[in-house]
């Protein structure tokens, strides 16, 4: 069986952080989507990919309009070649997970382009607004 992930790789893999805070994968809020069944997808591609991919969860990542949020980290030498943390956002069907799969099992940020379905979706994380600001 071929390896759905290329080798040689460097130690620190690519990495999806999945958000699961008040929006991303609540079921109320985004009824037509189970998330439950993503998270899995994603949970077993990291299980079989040999420790080339990781996957965390998070709380809020701040941009719950864009709801479900996937940020894609480079792996090291992804991030060597210039690649940069990418955020999905709308992420909420299969084609969305499957995108996804397909970009990080061929190397993701910095390796090579996501599919253009999935580049449509890039969003711009939110910078942190100032609690108070000065007059
Ligand atoms: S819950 Fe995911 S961005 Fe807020």
């Amino acid at each position: 069986m071929t390896a759905p992930f290329p080798t040689p790789y460097a130690a620190r893999p690519c990495t999806l952080v999945v958000c699961r805070g008040c929006c991303c994968g609540n079921a109320s809020k985004h009824p037509g989507t189970d998330h439950q069944r993503q998270l899995d997808r994603l949970s077993a591609a990291a299980a079989d990919s040999g420790g080339r991919l990781a996957l965390r969860t998070t709380e809020c990542l701040g941009p719950c309009d864009q709801a479900n949020i996937v940020v894609v980290q480079p792996s090291a030498e992804g991030r060597r070649k210039g690649g940069r943390a990418v955020w999905i956002g709308f992420a909420t069907d299969d084609g969305s997970t499957d995108d996804i799969l397909a970009w990080v099992a061929s190397g993701g940020p910095g390796e090579t382009e996501p599919p253009a379905s999935l580049a449509l979706q890039i969003v711009s994380p939110r910078r942190a607004t100032p609690l108070r600001r000065r007059r």
